[in-house]
């Protein structure tokens, strides 16, 4: 405890440190967003109001257990790696500009985490590998999965445990998705890529287990009547990374066709060809889920043709038509895609990033019961 006399001295030192802290720093940090910014100096004595900035000293930061307790950011611990696949929290400032949350792997942090998340894939069968049990009150637990129903195991026991959804699903809490982007000032100066190759696929899975009956089925058909250059694990031509936009883009249709077809099951098999300038060609959801994320003009739906001839004999019609071709790119004009992480090893990255911003900005109470039911009907 500390007498009124001191309280407020410390008070008027506090608010002259405090406030040379904000004038630095919102000079500093002016291009960030508000919410790096320190808060405003309160009206009352803090003695460690230097700390609350702690931003501005980056070494303190390897410090957990004092940071933590300073900064007013959530703390996101990440409870398993997904697959294994590790990065450095800091590329979610450095790909997304994400930097609203505490994201830790430190176990030792779980009775301060605001929120956990939890690999749906990396859940023991008996759910021995879950937490602890008591769940810190004010703490909730995201429930992390990214595979269609067709390739999601029916863990039991997982039903009630969760507060917060993070998929691929548009109805989840936390959706997670590469999106356009809409500029106001058109853009004018694209170009489209030279092409060499008509048609590409590149396919890194074919076990059929993960449901690509479908697209395989479809795809024998279809390329009896157009030459496909394939590319990828299944077929022996891996493509480096380094090659993967350049060679995306020198195709001029791409064959974004899922593994297995489910509601909002829209992959970054998608982006690819909108980020590299090819136009893709989509099996999947029906069109109209398609429309909810990319103009309808920017792509060519499987579905759109009354057979895999008939769509052939189309993209053989695009390719001798440069100006039918060239609509198919109108969008550009006026949105932006953006390339999504294309190594193995960063496949999570944009989901664990997206729900460090969403948990930043949303502290909602919330159960998400009946997690099979919403997630398979
Ligand atoms: C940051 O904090 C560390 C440890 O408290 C201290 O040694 C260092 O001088 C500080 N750096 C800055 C730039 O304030
Ligand atoms: C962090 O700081 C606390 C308090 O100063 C100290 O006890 C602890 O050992 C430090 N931990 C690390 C990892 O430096
Ligand atoms: C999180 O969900 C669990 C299980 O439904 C519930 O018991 C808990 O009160 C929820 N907590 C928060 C903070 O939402």
């Amino acid at each position: 405890m500390i007498s009124s006399a001191n309280g407020s001295l410390l008070c008027r030192l506090g608010v002259v440190v405090t406030l040379a802290s904000v004038i630095s720093l919102s000079i500093m940090f002016s291009r960030f967003s508000p919410s790096h910014n320190c808060p405003p100096p309160l009206p009352k004595p803090k003695l460690n109001s230097e700390q609350n900035c702690g931003k501005s000293n980056n070494s303190a930061k390897s410090n957990n257990s004092v940071t933590e307790k300073a900064e007013e950011k959530p703390i996101v611990l990440l409870w398993v790696w997904p697959e294994n696949y590790r990065f450095e929290f800091s590329d979610c400032k450095k790909f997304y500009n994400i930097d609203n949350c505490h994201l830790t792997d430190d176990r030792a942090l779980y009775n301060d985490a605001d929120d956990v998340i939890i690999f749906h894939k990396a859940i023991s069968w008996d759910l021995s590998n879950l937490p602890p049990s008591p769940r810190p009150p004010f703490q909730r637990w995201i429930w992390m999965h990214l595979e269609s129903p067709t390739n999601t195991k029916k863990i039991p026991g997982l039903e009630n445990l969760f507060n917060l959804t993070l998929s691929y699903r548009q109805d989840a809490d936390i959706p997670v998705r590469m999106r356009l982007m809409t500029r106001k000032k058109p853009n004018e100066d694209f170009v489209i890529p030279k092409k060499d190759k008509l048609v590409c696929w590149i396919v890194s899975n074919n076990s059929p287990s993960t449901g690509v009956d479908t697209r395989n089925i479809f795809y024998r058909e279809f390329s009896k009547y157009i030459q496909v250059t394939l590319f990828g694990r299944a077929y022996a031509k891996f493509l480096d990374y380094n090659d993967y936009y350049p060679t995306m883009a020198s195709c001029k249709f791409y064959l974004a066709f899922e593994n297995s077809i489910h509601k909002d099951y829209i992959t970054e098999k998608i982006n690819g060809p909108l980020a590299a300038g090819t136009v893709p060609v989509v099996l999947g959801p029906p069109r109209r889920n398609y429309e909810i994320f990319v103009p309808a003009e920017s792509f060519i739906h499987v579905n759109d043709f009354p057979d895999a001839k008939s769509l052939a004999e189309y993209l053989l019609h695009l390719d001798k038509d440069e100006d039918a071709y060239r609509k198919y790119f109108n969008w550009r004009k006026h949105l932006t895609p953006s390339p999504h992480l294309i190594l193995q090893t960063q496949e999570f990255i944009l989901a664990i990033c997206t729900a460090c911003d969403h948990v930043a900005r949303s502290r909602e109470y919330k159960e998400a019961h009946d997690l099979y039911d919403w997630y398979f009907n």
